[in-house]
């Protein structure tokens, strides 16, 4: 299949299962917010959800191993850098810097999220003491750095919170201050397998936290052909190679 550079109308109406999605798999979507997305949850009770949500992505990225695979992923993309600069975007909790950290010797990174309340938690921790890190805050659509500043940058379960048209200036300002962007993100099933695990899911998203943002997460994930569409639209001259797994995280590597 051949993608298009599509209109910034095209871009912004794209089902996120891709420009050809099944007419189910184009229910199977939602604007609705994650609790890590609403700025207006200010109030205790709404950041109480937000750091319920980070505590349980934190745990289970160390219990099942997630946080160790995805150091592996980057340091696997950094292997011929002796010293290498890495950004990592939408950090939340810092896990996957804080092991990146551990394993390389040398490697500098410079840790961000968009969420305020987020950057100061990881200023505050072992993260904001680091002699080789730095905290910032950091939109991923937005990036405040220069062109090729960084060897690598990493977005890891996040692109899924930007819309289309967002999800294409990621691209963009990824791959300009880094050499290689780094998207892992959740898979995007078939849609019977989707239905199914929205259904085991769904009675538990009122009570717990993280489950509801895993429900929505799921239903906002993107396909590789709206991954291809989205690097496509951001700059026909994005090369993307896309790793796609059925229910483990799909990794999309870019470069220009
Ligand atoms: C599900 S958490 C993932 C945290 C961590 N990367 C992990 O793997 O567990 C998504 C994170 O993306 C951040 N985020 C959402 N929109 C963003 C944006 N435009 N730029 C940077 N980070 C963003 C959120 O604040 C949140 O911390």
């Amino acid at each position: 299949m051949v993608y298009m550079t599509r209109s910034v109308a095209d871009i912004a109406r794209m089902p996120r299962g891709g420009p050809d999605a099944s007419c189910v798999d184009r229910l199977l979507q939602t604007d609705r917010l994650e609790y890590l997305d609403r700025d207006t949850d200010a109030d205790a009770a709404g950041q109480a959800r937000k750091r319920a949500v980070l505590q349980a992505l934190e745990w289970t990225g160390q219990f099942f191993g997630e946080t160790e695979r995805f150091a592996k992923l980057v340091l696997d993309e950094l292997a011929e850098i002796p010293d290498p600069k890495v950004l990592e975007l939408g950090a939340g909790h810092g896990g996957l810097s804080r092991k990146l950290l551990e394993w390389h010797p040398t490697a500098e990174l410079t840790v961000t999220d968009v969420d305020p309340a987020s950057v100061a938690a990881l200023a505050a921790s072992d993260l904001g003491a680091h002699p080789r890190a730095t905290v910032r805050r950091m939109d991923a659509t937005d990036i405040d750095a220069p062109d090729h500043h960084f060897d690598l940058a990493v977005f890891a379960l996040s692109f899924h919170h930007l819309t289309p048209p967002q999800a294409a200036r990621a691209f963009a300002e990824g791959t300009r201050v880094a050499d290689t962007l780094l998207i892992i993100d959740l898979p995007r099933p078939p849609s019977p397998l989707h239905l199914a695990r929205l259904a085991v899911m769904l009675p538990f998203a009122p009570l717990v936290p993280f489950v509801h943002d895993g429900v929505i997460s799921s239903l906002r994930s993107y396909s590789p052909s709206a991954l291809r569409a989205l690097a496509a639209h951001a700059d026909p001259a994005i090369e993307v190679d896309l790793r796609s797994g059925l229910m483990s995280p799909q990794v999309v590597v870019a470069r220009r």
